[in-house]
């Protein structure tokens, strides 16, 4: 049994903590995957649950490798948890493969959550490949349907449409309107990708309006996970915004601010020598010192 409905849970999300759900892949380095969604839920309120997809390798400058579970096991731990916990909110991440694709789908149909925000998580920030091409396919076909917000950085635009990145903000308009056409309830197109040096925009759309989402573009090279604590900021935020149709603008606000208070105080950490991570706890840890480099 799923225990979980999507009236009652946004009412009694607000006498309690949400319960998030994570489903994604692992990243040792902490900054990106399953490890930056738990700080992301934990920073913002929610009780952060998991499952996990695929253990990489992975540090600060690269992907080295990567090892699947087996999917049986993914639905494993998904029953294991819903059968006893209440799940307000789920956030998709890396899916690693096509039959793992296929065992999240089958889940999340029969588990009717209201809230599922899906990262089609294709490409790490360190140019190393996360999804091969059946498991493309799967994620058009089988998860995209599902999403309540879906969040593709410009290159997973290009790929999800096949057809060439976005690379303005009117093609990442077009994008995010084509891309509802596949059956997301809304489309949130990521502007990190953009070769801007000034701003960081990203676009919203409910199938119909496309809003502009404008940002301050931080000068940090400390961009390690930005997109997996975006869209679990998304999912830790929806449950406290309610169902009403303002509810996911207002919650995609809130958690793009998160980030870029997050990236703004990435200095203040030292987590290797590659694309470091933002900082989750920004709020929450007393201030560090100013050092020599202000922006990482
Ligand atoms: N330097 C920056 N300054 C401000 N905002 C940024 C910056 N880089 C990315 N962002 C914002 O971070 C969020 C994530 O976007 P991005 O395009 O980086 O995702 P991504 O490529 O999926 O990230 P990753 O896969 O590395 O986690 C977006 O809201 C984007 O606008
Ligand atoms: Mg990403």
């Amino acid at each position: 049994m799923v225990a979980s409905s999507a009236g009652g849970s946004a009412a009694r999300a607000l006498a309690r903590p949400p319960n998030v759900l994570t489903i994604a892949g692992s990243d040792p380095s902490g900054g990106a995957g399953i490890q930056a969604d738990i700080k992301t839920f934990s920073a913002l309120g929610a009780y952060a649950t998991s499952v996990i997809t695929a253990l990489t390798a992975q540090n600060t400058l690269a992907v080295t490798g990567v090892h699947a579970v087996p999917p049986e096991f993914v639905r494993a731990q998904l029953d294991a948890l819903s059968s006893d916990v209440r799940i307000d909110a789920v956030k998709v991440g890396m899916l690693a493969s096509a039959p793992i694709a296929c065992a999240v789908a089958d889940w999340l149909e029969a588990a009717d959550i209201h809230s599922v925000v899906v990262d089609p998580v294709m490409i790490a920030k360190s140019g190393d490949r996360l999804l091969d091409a059946d498991a493309v396919e799967a994620l058009r076909r089988r998860i995209l349907p599902l999403a309540s917000v879906l969040t593709p950085n410009l290159p997973e635009a290009g790929v999800l449409l096949g057809r060439a990145v976005p690379a303005t903000v009117d093609q990442m308009r077009e994008a995010a309107l084509d891309l509802a056409l596949l059956g997301p309830r809304h489309v949130l197109v990521k502007g990190g990708h953009l070769r801007s040096e000034d701003s960081s925009p990203d676009v919203l759309c409910d199938g119909r309006e496309v809003t502009l989402i404008e940002a301050e573009r931080v000068a940090t090279r400390n961009t390690h996970g930005t997109g997996c604590t975006l869209s679990a900021a998304i999912a830790a935020l929806l449950p406290r915004h309610g169902t009403a149709p303002s509810a996911v603008p207002s919650a995609v606000r809130a958690a793009k601010s998160y980030v870029s208070a997050g990236l703004r105080a990435s200095h203040e950490l030292e987590v290797g020598s590659g694309r470091g991570p933002l900082h989750h706890f920004h709020a929450l840890w007393p201030r560090a010192p100013q050092t020599s480099t202000p922006n990482g």
